[in-house]
């Protein structure tokens, strides 16, 4: 499905404002996937170990940033190319790494309502419907394309 130059420029937006503040959004992002699934502790090695969500941890930053920097780049590439590429990486990979974590297709359910909660705060007035749905897309797609190598390799 397609992406419109709104929609974009909308994730775009977004994400300008929210690269001002990763340490603080990252730490957000994680405390609203553990609330939403408290499980979700024990499959992130960074989380296992400790009572607290750890403060300026770089893997916790690094997943957090990954998701919100490849859900932007997917919007991207849905408007230019009509569909999901990832740069750096393969889904195949990205797929493995999720299958072999534990992952299952819930999580990404829950990994997306953190995700939209995040942005809805870290762009506080700018957030509308229309950015709502943009960030949902993006994220969509991206997902099923992960899901799809997790389906693939079991
Ligand atoms: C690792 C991206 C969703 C759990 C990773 C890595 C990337 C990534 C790039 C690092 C791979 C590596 O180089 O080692 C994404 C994206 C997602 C997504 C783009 C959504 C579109 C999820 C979900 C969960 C999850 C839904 C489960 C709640 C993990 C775990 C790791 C990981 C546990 C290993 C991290 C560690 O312990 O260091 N993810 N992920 N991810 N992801 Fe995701």
């Amino acid at each position: 499905m397609g992406f419109t130059e709104k929609q974009e420029a909308l994730v775009k937006e977004s994400w300008e404002l929210m690269k001002q503040n990763i340490p603080e959004l990252s730490l957000r992002f994680f405390t609203l996937i553990l609330e939403i699934a408290p499980a979700a502790k024990k499959m992130f090695s960074f989380l296992k170990e400790s009572d607290q969500i750890p403060q300026n941890n770089p893997k916790l930053k690094a997943h957090a940033v990954k998701v919100f920097k490849m859900t932007c780049e997917s919007g991207i590439q849905l408007r230019e190319k009509g569909e999901v590429v990832v740069a750096d990486t393969t889904f195949k990979y990205l797929g493995s790494v999720h299958l072999h974590k534990g992952v299952i297709d819930p999580h990404f359910e829950v990994v997306k309502e953190a995700l939209l909660r995040t942005v809805e705060e870290a762009v506080g007035e700018k957030w509308s419907e229309e950015m709502c749905g943009a960030w949902c897309e993006a994220y969509d797609q991206l997902a099923n394309a992960i899901k799809a190598e997790m389906k693939e390799e079991t």
